[in-house]
């Protein structure tokens, strides 16, 4: 791929907390339109990763480049224009419990903007509509079960109208028939805008639906990178342990024996 069709280019990032070094030397491109998942078992450092796309947080070697911006050089005024283009459903989902659902999604709208509110009303109903919560505009949080606060989560993330969307965990925790739901939005949504993705997940079922391709990490590094196809053949033995869910003993086991073939030499 030419360098510069990448919307989202990670090079040679690594970062610690503390002295705890966190990824390791991860290059990643995505191109435009892409849906490219990060799939891995929980602490492998999806979610750290996630963050320093969001130039949330700054590697201690390496660059992110958002349409060929530098974010880990970018003034703080760059770095506000790159994020107005992403949106973000972070894990919890983070809606504000004292206000409805349409005050949530007109936030981003009211804070960063300077639209008429009748207008903003209508983009609110439009990104409610756009992932099915038509009418639920009034309702709190509270009211409403784990899968609509996530959409509503995903309404909010639209609200401007971002180029690159970012996702962690959308399914988690939810049952697998709303967990289907979900994915199938992330479908429509990639169907119907010209948006980047990047889905985290643990999820093989939802990893394969909506990728185009995945990038598989394993503790702080990427182990495989592909399409679903290119990854369910990867020899690599941890893409293949989480594939097949294989627990830890077992690997540590076979790697144990793998060890001692190879002691006599
Ligand atoms: N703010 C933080 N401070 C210290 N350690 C952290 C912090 N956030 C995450 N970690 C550690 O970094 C590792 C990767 O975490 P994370 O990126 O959340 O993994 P994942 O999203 O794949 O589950 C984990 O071992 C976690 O404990
Ligand atoms: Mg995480």
């Amino acid at each position: 791929m030419d360098a510069t069709d990448a919307v989202i280019r990670i090079e040679g990032l690594t970062t610690h907390y503390g002295t705890r070094r966190i990824l390791n030397n991860i290059n990643l491109q995505v191109r435009a339109r892409e849906t490219l998942v990060l799939l891995g078992a929980s602490g492998t450092g999806k979610s750290t990763l996630l963050r320093h796309i969001l130039a949330l947080e700054r590697p201690t070697e390496g660059h992110v480049f958002i349409n060929g911006i530098d974010t880990c050089r970018a003034s703080e005024e760059e770095l506000n224009r790159v994020r107005r283009r992403m949106g973000v459903l972070f894990q919890s989902g983070a809606l504000f419990g004292s206000m409805t659902l349409a005050d949530n999604v007109a936030l981003p709208l009211r804070e960063l903007t300077k639209l008429e509110e009748s207008t903003i009303q209508i983009m609110v109903r439009m990104k409610l509509d756009l992932v099915g919560l038509t009418g639920f505009g009034d309702y709190m949080p509270a009211q409403l079960s784990g899968g609509m606060r996530k959409r509503a989560g995903l309404a909010r993330a639209l609200a401007m109208d971002p180029e690159i969307l970012l996702f962690d965990e959308p399914s988690a925790g939810l049952d697998p028939i709303t967990a289907a739901g979900i994915d199938a939005l992330i479908l429509n949504l990639k169907k119907t805008f010209p948006l980047t993705m990047v889905v985290v997940t643990h999820e093989l079922v939802s990893a394969f639906q909506i990728a185009d391709r995945i990038a598989m990490l394993h503790e702080g590094e990427v182990i495989a990178l592909g399409t679903v196809e290119e990854i369910k053949q990867a020899s690599h033995p941890r893409v293949q342990q989480f594939l097949n869910r294989v627990p830890e003993e077992q690997m540590r086991d076979r790697e144990a024996y793998l060890r001692s073939l190879t002691a006599g030499f």
